[in-house]
C-alpha cells in the first residue's frame, strides 16, 4: 500500500467504526461479529462452489480468501481479526496477514475453525452477528448469525456512500475490467468464438470465476438479446456481426461492471445505433448529481431510447407515447442500473432511511434496482440498452400495440441482438466522475 492508500484505508476504517458504533447502539448490542463465511457444497457432492466472502467482512479487511475467519469490533477498541490458517495440505492455506492494514487490527491466528470460540466475545447475546446461517457451524450454536434488522438497516443504507478508499479500490477494479474489455474487442475483431473471447478476457484481466464479480456475458449476434447470456458458444459463427460484452473485474473485494457493444461493420446502421445509444448514455451519466432521483434517470432514459427507436424508424409513435404505452419497455426491459461497490448489485437500493422503510419502484418498472435520491459518494451504474427480444415484441402484438412497431426494421436489426453501454459513475458534490470512461481513456496494460 502506498502512503496515500494507507491514509485512505485508515480513514475508511474510521468511517466503518463510526457507522458500527451507531448501528450497534441502534440494535442495543455491544459487539459487531462478522464471520467471513465458509465454503458451500453442491448437493449430494463434495465439490464446493467458488468461495464468496461475507461482504460485511471484506468491507473492513482487504481479504477475500479467508473462510472460517471472524471480525470482531467492540466500540472504543481496536477491531480484532480472528484469522483461520488451518494445517491443511489439500488447499492453499491463506497467507499470514501482511500489509499496512494489519497495524489497525488485533490479530489472532487460529489453526482450527472451532478455536475461534476462544476469542469471540463471551456473551453471544450481546453480539450483532452478521452472516449466513451456515457460518455458525455446529460448534458455534451460540454464535449463529442473528442479523439484527436495525443494525443491517443502518450499515446497508450507509454502505451506499463510498469512502475515498473504496472509490480508489473501484478505480483499480476498473483497470482490471478495461484490460479484459480491450483484449475481448481484439479477439472479436480477429474472429474468435464467444468462448475464445471469454478466455482472452480472463487472460488479460488475470481473473476468472474465483475473482470476477459476476459471470461474464459474452454474446455474438442474436445472443446479445439474451440479457444474461452466459452460454459461450465454442465455435465462432460464420459471420460475426455484433458483439455485446458485459464483464467486470474485482480489486480487494470491490467490483466494476462494464458493458460495451461493437459492430463488425464500422459504417453500418448497427454501428450508428451504438453511437446513438452511447451519446444518450453519456447524457444519462451527466444526470448523476447530488439531489437527483435515480428513478428520474431511469424514466428519462426510456424517453431518450424511444427517441432513438423513432430516429431509426423502429417505431411509428412519438417517444412519450412509446413510453406511456409500454412500447419502450419491450426494447429496454431492465432498469437503468444499480448501486455498485462490494457487490456488483449493491445492497439497500430501495432503502428509504437508515432505520428501515423502502422506496417503491415506479409503476410498470419492476426491474429497477435503485430508487434512492443520489448523494455524494454513491456509485451507480448507468446501463441503457436496446434489444430485439422476440418474446417481448410478440407480447406487444398481443396487447394491440403491433401498429406502433415497424416490423420490417425490427427484422433488419434482429440479427444483431442488442446494444448495452454500461459505465460505473460516482456522484459527487459537482459533476459526476465516470470511472469507466476514465479507465478506457488511460492506456492500461
Ligand atoms: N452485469 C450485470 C449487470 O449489469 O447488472
Ligand atoms: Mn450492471
Ligand atoms: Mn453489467
Amino acid at each position: 500500500m502506498s502512503a496515500d492508500l494507507s491514509r485512505l484505508y485508515a480513514e475508511h476504517l474510521a468511517t466503518l467504526r463510526a457507522r458500527a458504533d451507531i448501528a450497534l447502539e441502534r440494535g442495543g448490542f455491544a459487539h459487531l461479529v462478522v464471520p467471513s463465511g465458509t465454503a458451500h457444497y453442491q448437493v449430494f457432492d463434495d465439490r464446493d462452489y467458488p468461495y464468496a466472502v461475507n461482504p460485511h467482512f471484506k468491507a473492513w479487511l482487504p481479504i477475500t480468501q479467508a473462510p472460517g475467519s471472524w471480525l470482531v469490533y467492540t466500540p472504543g477498541e481496536r477491531p480484532q481479526l480472528i484469522f483461520l490458517q488451518p494445517h491443511d495440505y489439500w488447499h492453499v492455506v491463506p497467507e499470514a496477514p501482511s500489509g499496512e492494514w494489519v497495524e489497525h487490527f488485533d490479530i489472532r491466528i487460529i489453526r482450527n475453525a472451532e478455536d475461534a470460540k476462544q476469542h469471540l466475545p463471551r456473551n453471544a447475546a450481546r453480539c450483532a452477528i452478521l452472516g449466513e446461517a451456515q457460518s455458525a457451524l455446529g460448534q458455534y450454536g451460540a454464535f449463529a448469525p442473528n442479523n439484527p434488522q436495525p443494525v443491517l438497516d443502518y450499515l446497508h443504507y450507509h454502505r451506499a456512500f463510498k469512502t475515498p478508499y473504496e472509490i480508489a479500490m473501484m478505480r483499480e477494479a476498473t483497470r482490471v475490467g478495461v484490460r479484459g474489455h480491450r483484449a475481448a474487442e481484439r479477439a472479436f475483431r480477429s474472429g474468435a468464438s464467444e468462448f475464445g473471447i471469454h478466455l482472452a478476457y480472463c487472460q488479460a484481466a488475470r481473473q476468472d470465476a474465483n475473482d470476477l464479480p459476476y459471470n461474464n456475458i459474452i454474446a455474438l449476434n442474436e445472443h446479445g438479446a439474451v440479457l444474461h447470456y452466459t452460454d459461450r458458444d465454442r465455435m465462432a459463427p460464420r459471420q460475426a456481426r455484433s458483439f455485446l460484452i458485459d464483464a467486470g473485474g474485482s480489486h480487494r473485494g470491490y467490483a466494476c461492471d462494464i458493458t460495451r457493444t461493437y459492430a463488425a461493420d464500422p459504417g453500418g446502421e448497427f454501428q450508428a445505433m451504438i453511437d446513438a445509444v452511447d451519446a444518450a448514455q453519456l447524457g444519462m451519466c451527466a444526470q448523476v448529481r447530488a439531489g437527483t432521483d435515480y428513478k428520474r434517470i431511469h424514466l428519462d432514459a426510456h424517453l431518450a431510447l424511444a427517441r432513438i427507436l423513432l430516429d431509426f424508424e423502429l417505431i411509428h409513435v412519438a417517444p412519450d407515447v412509446a413510453v406511456e404505452t409500454g412500447v419502450s419497455s419491450a426494447f429496454f426491459p431492465h432498469g437503468i442500473g444499480h448501486g455498485i461497490g462490494l457487490q456488483v448489485h449493491d445492497v439497500a437500493g430501495f432503502a428509504a432511511s437508515d432505520s428501515g422503510g423502502s422506496i417503491a419502484k415506479p409503476d410498470g418498472h419492476p426491474y429497477l434496482r435503485l430508487t434512492r435520491v443520489l448523494e455524494p459518494g454513491m456509485v451507480v451504474t448507468i446501463e441503457p440498452g436496446i434489444y430485439f427480444i422476440d418474446m417481448l415484441l410478440e407480447a406487444l402484438k398481443n396487447k394491440g400495440l403491433g401498429p406502433s412497431v415497424n416490423w420490417d426494421r425490427v427484422a433488419q436489426f434482429k440479427p444483431y441482438g442488442g446494444i448495452r453501454i454500461e459505465d460505473d459513475v460516482v456522484c459527487t458534490e459537482g459533476d459526476a466522475v465516470n470511472l469507466t470512461r476514465e479507465g478506457f481513456a488511460v492506456g492500461f496494460t
